[in-house]
């Protein structure tokens, strides 16, 4: 099988974990809440690459954890992911229009649901891991997980950084405060989806440290990669408008490398992670974890 075909399979076991756990709603019901969860569903159910969710599972799987023991807290990050996206979105922030290959939730559902649902999501994502918590043999380690995501979730993770890359639009940034708003804006979730499947599988404090560091690496080249793909991109292929930095005036580091410079840079980060990587518990050069993390170099969306 190809890396590609690889994670296709990947995706398809995640997708079905995730929408076992979604809220039902049958639109037929009187339920009052039903436009919430369905604007909630819209952008869970719209797809996406599920590479947080699947990092999750593949660390776990390097750390030797029970695959099950990962479901409610991969369905958890994936929430929040998905819930980040729908405010990015908004008319407040990026004002975007599509979102993996759909209308985003604003345009189909109005401004307001749009932001109740993200709200929601974000809220359900911790109702979720706290289920995983519950139902968890070994219950302090599921809290040592949930608790590494809301850390990385919050002010000095992904809001964080979403804050800073807001207030500094119109700026010309330079690489000092593009590496802190990446890190944080997109880092924080890669590294949190990294050191849980870590955690939930009882990795040692030294090797959680290391995982973050692999995380880190590689969410940074993943966002350099991310604002190349807007230039270089198309929106069929994306699923999402190119040249919203632009548009946004929005420092990024092909403004301050070029196309070329900046993909020196994505090499440069994944190669040293892919490095770390080879440290950690029986991965090798075979691994799928080893074999995800170098696609994403070339990756085309
Ligand atoms: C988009 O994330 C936002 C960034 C952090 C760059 P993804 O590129 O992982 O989006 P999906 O989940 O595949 O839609
Ligand atoms: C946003 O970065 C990262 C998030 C935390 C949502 P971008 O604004 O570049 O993400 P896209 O390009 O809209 O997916
Ligand atoms: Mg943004
Ligand atoms: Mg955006
Ligand atoms: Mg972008």
């Amino acid at each position: 099988m190809s890396i590609k075909e690889e994670i296709q399979t990947r995706i398809a076991l995640i997708e079905e974990i995730i929408n076992a756990r979604l809220i039902d709603t049958d639109g037929s019901s009187e339920d009052r809440q039903n436009q919430i969860y369905e604007a909630m569903n819209y952008s869970v159910l719209a797809g996406g690459k599920r590479l947080r969710p699947m990092l999750v599972l593949e660390t776990a799987r390097l750390f030797g954890g029970k695959e099950e023991d990962t479901y409610d807290f991969l369905t958890a990050i994936e929430l929040i992911h998905t819930y980040s996206l729908v405010h990015d979105d908004l008319p407040a922030m990026d004002n975007d229009e599509y979102r993996r290959g759909r209308k985003t939730t604003h345009v189909v559902y109005g401004e307001d649901l749009a932001i109740l649902a993200g709200d929601g999501l974000l809220n359900y994502a911790y109702e979720t891991g706290l289920n995983g918590v519950l139902q968890s043999g070994n219950p302090l380690q599921a809290a040592r997980a949930l608790k590494i995501l809301a850390d990385k979730a919050g002010v000095f993770g992904m809001v964080g950084g979403q804050t800073v890359d807001i207030i500094s639009e119109n700026k010309v940034l330079d690489e000092e405060t593009l590496n802190y708003i990446n890190e944080c804006k997109t880092g924080a979730l890669i590294e949190a989806a990294m050191m849980m499947g870590a955690a939930l599988s009882g990795a040692s404090e030294e090797e959680l440290g290391l995982v973050e560091s692999i995380g880190s690496r590689i969410g940074l080249a993943f966002q350099i990669k991310d604002d190349i793909l807007d230039v270089t991109g198309t929106t069929e292929v994306l699923g999402k408008p190119v040249l919203s930095d632009e548009k946004n005036h929005k420092s990024t580091y092909v403004t301050l490398l070029g196309i070329e410079g900046a993909q020196q840079k994505v090499q440069e980060l994944t190669e040293s992670a892919l490095n770390d990587l080879l440290t950690l518990r029986g991965c090798t050069e075979d691994s799928f974890i080893w074999k995800l993390l170098n696609s994403l170099v070339s990756r085309e969306k």
